[in-house]
């Protein structure tokens, strides 16, 4: 058996006896999105520096813990922080924990992120059901031996469960809140983009850009999931062509769209 089965084998092996094949959803929350942990009930959590064979978090604000509770009625294995290629992780490393997920059982994935606006209709603040990706990412998390009985040529034209996302709709009807429908590319980072290339990816045909969920969602459908993706639009740079992109403002502006996004997946995992 190959390493990288053995790991994922080793790794759900552990986490098993507290999850009890019960976490058929499993959520990774974004950058300054982390606060949606506090809504489960835990029943157990690990750090990430415990898990065997997890990478450990390395950036400010990205704290790393594992979590299985109940949102609501709902058992959940959320991970609070996630791991990102420009972090010097390998992309076998940063989609490690989805594949963990699928050895536990997990069929869906809830994933949210920050992100820029490259679509100049959007505002700060404003939340993105991604319906669609483009992968710009230097290298892809399926590269090398292919993980039976996943497909070596996955399909990639319905990435984005349309189910799901129709559900998402009528609540955000039901309680008011505005949601934008949009594609979002990702790439390296670690530095944001210029103004260049906000264009350049605007005309690629990118309404949000950032540098993550693509890996996990791929290897989420690599395993059969269902996936659901919200982007926090944090920064519309056309918007405000001589301002600098910072960390902070990123982190802030999440954290001010936060609720929306929590009780937006509150209620679909529990609807
Ligand atoms: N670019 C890339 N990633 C991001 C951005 C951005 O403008 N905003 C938040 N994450």
């Amino acid at each position: 058996m190959s390493d990288e089965i053995n790991e994922i084998k080793e790794t759900a092996a552990f986490l098993a006896p507290a999850i009890a094949g019960r976490a058929g959803t499993a959520i990774i929350l974004g950058s300054g999105l982390g606060n949606l942990a506090s809504d489960i009930r835990v029943e157990k959590e690990w750090q990430y520096k415990d898990i065997p064979h997890f990478p450990v978090s390395t950036v400010e604000g990205h704290e790393g813990k594992l979590i299985f509770g109940r949102l609501g009625d709902k058992y959940v294995i959320a991970m609070k922080g996630r791991f990102h290629y420009y972090e010097g992780y390998s992309m076998k490393q940063v989609t490690f924990p989805v594949r963990v997920f699928g050895a536990l059982g997990v069929r869906t994935l809830y994933v949210s992120n920050a992100a820029g606006g490259t679509n100049s209709d959007y505002d700060a603040g404003d939340l993105m059901v991604i319906t669609d990706h483009i992968n710009f990412l230097p290298e892809h998390p399926l590269r090398g031996r292919n993980l039976e009985p996943g497909p070596r040529f996955p399909d990639m034209s319905c990435a984005y469960d349309r189910e799901l996302i129709s559900k998402a709709d009528a609540i955000a009807a039901d309680i008011g809140i505005t949601l934008r429908h949009g594609v979002y590319l990702a790439n390296s980072g670690p530095t944001y983009e210029t103004p260049a290339e906000y264009r350049m990816y605007r005309l690629f045909g990118a309404d949000a850009v950032g540098m993550s969920t693509v890996p996990e969602v791929i290897v989420a459908r690599h395993q059969g999931m269902r996936v659901f993706g919200i982007s926090v639009i944090t920064n519309v740079p056309a918007k405000s062509a001589a301002k600098l992109t910072t960390h902070t403002e990123v982190e802030d502006v999440a954290n001010r769209a936060e609720k929306r996004l929590c009780t937006l997946f509150y209620r679909m995992i529990n609807e």
